[in-house]
């Protein structure tokens, strides 16, 4: 199934045939890494990151894995460029689309980055935005997929506030047929219009996205149970207000007792310990977090290889 000269803005737009490949790619790219073999698909190629919101994991993975993809990361942030000073996105993008091969985008409006990859004639990928984080889903499900095995019938549980993190992945369980229920308490739910787009996915793979307040009730039986920080990038004014709201969704030893014995846990990092999870299920046996951190590099060389690669993967 072909991506070549896509975009990537939201895990709702990717079909399961798409998915399915962009694994495919990942687990030979990093079988290829981690035996040393070459694979600089994208040699000679640029990629413009530009970063409105910090980052470590997204910034490195996408920085090291182009290289590795044999090509030339440039990194943008608003102090450095003109795109903090106001120019319009759509001059940023036809700009950069004349030098570029692709944009890689992290920044707060969700409409920014669509507008963005509407008026760049290259390949864009949401690094996160406040409604999604597309990347980082993805590698989610590939390090169930290495862990589990089949992704189809699995349970997975997120814990906490329903932010950009719970979207994709409820646009991602639905893709490939995972149940998944979002615990998470009024005020904090998951994004109205998401839940109804998922509910219509789901349908079709035959599997359910719900919402349950209950946090035992809904961690029963999970096969993952994933979690994400109280207060994202731009709430940093609201950390108090969510750490009382919220301070009785999280991740420790009484929820993963009412989980299968062999679940897994996973968090997207950087991790609050003490707050959505206790440091003992976060460094416990059945947390897979590093793995899933070393994944996006493997999961967006992929992505990148096939958006912008002219060699047949
Ligand atoms: N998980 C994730 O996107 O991490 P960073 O914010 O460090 O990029
Ligand atoms: N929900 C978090 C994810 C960080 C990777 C945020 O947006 O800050």
């Amino acid at each position: 199934m072909s991506l070549r000269n896509k975009n990537l803005l939201s895990m709702h737009e990717l079909s399961v045939g798409e998915v399915a490949t962009i694994f495919d790619v990942a687990k030979k790219l990093k079988s290829k890494q981690k035996n040393g073999e070459p694979h600089q698909y994208l040699r000679g190629k640029t990629l413009v990151m530009i970063f409105s919101k910090a980052s470590t994991r997204t910034r490195v993975s996408f920085e090291t894995g182009f290289f590795q993809l044999g090509g030339h990361p440039i990194y943008l942030n608003d102090a450095s460029s003109q795109v903090g000073r106001g120019e319009p996105v759509r001059d940023t993008a036809r700009v950069l689309s004349r030098f570029a091969d692709g944009i890689m985008i992290r920044t707060f409006s969700h409409d920014d980055v669509v507008e963005l990859a509407e008026y760049a004639t290259i390949p864009v990928i949401n690094g996160l935005t406040d409604l999604e984080h597309p990347c980082q889903a993805l590698t989610d499900l590939f390090t169930i997929l290495e862990h589990k095995k089949v992704l189809k019938g699995r349970k997975l549980v997120y814990v906490g506030d329903g932010n950009n993190m719970t979207h994709s992945l409820m646009f991602a369980c639905a893709k490939v047929g995972m149940n998944m229920v979002c615990a998470c308490p009024k005020g904090y739910q998951p994004d109205a219009e998401v839940l109804r787009l998922s509910q219509e996915d789901a349908l079709k793979t035959g599997c359910t996205i719900e919402i349950n307040e209950d946090l035992l009730a809904a961690a029963k039986g999970a096969d993952v149970l994933y979690t994400d920080v109280w207060a994202s990038m731009g709430q940093e004014d609201e950390q108090n207000v969510r750490k009382e709201a919220l301070s009785k969704y999280q991740i420790n030893k009484e929820v993963l007792d009412v989980a299968r014995p062999d679940a897994i846990v996973l968090h997207c990092l950087p991790a609050h310990r003490g707050e959505e999870i206790t440091e003992e299920v976060l460094e416990g046996p059945q947390s897979v977090v590093f793995d899933q951190a070393e994944n996006r590099l493997h999961v967006q060389k992929a992505i990148m290889a096939l958006l912008m690669s002219d060699e047949k993967l």
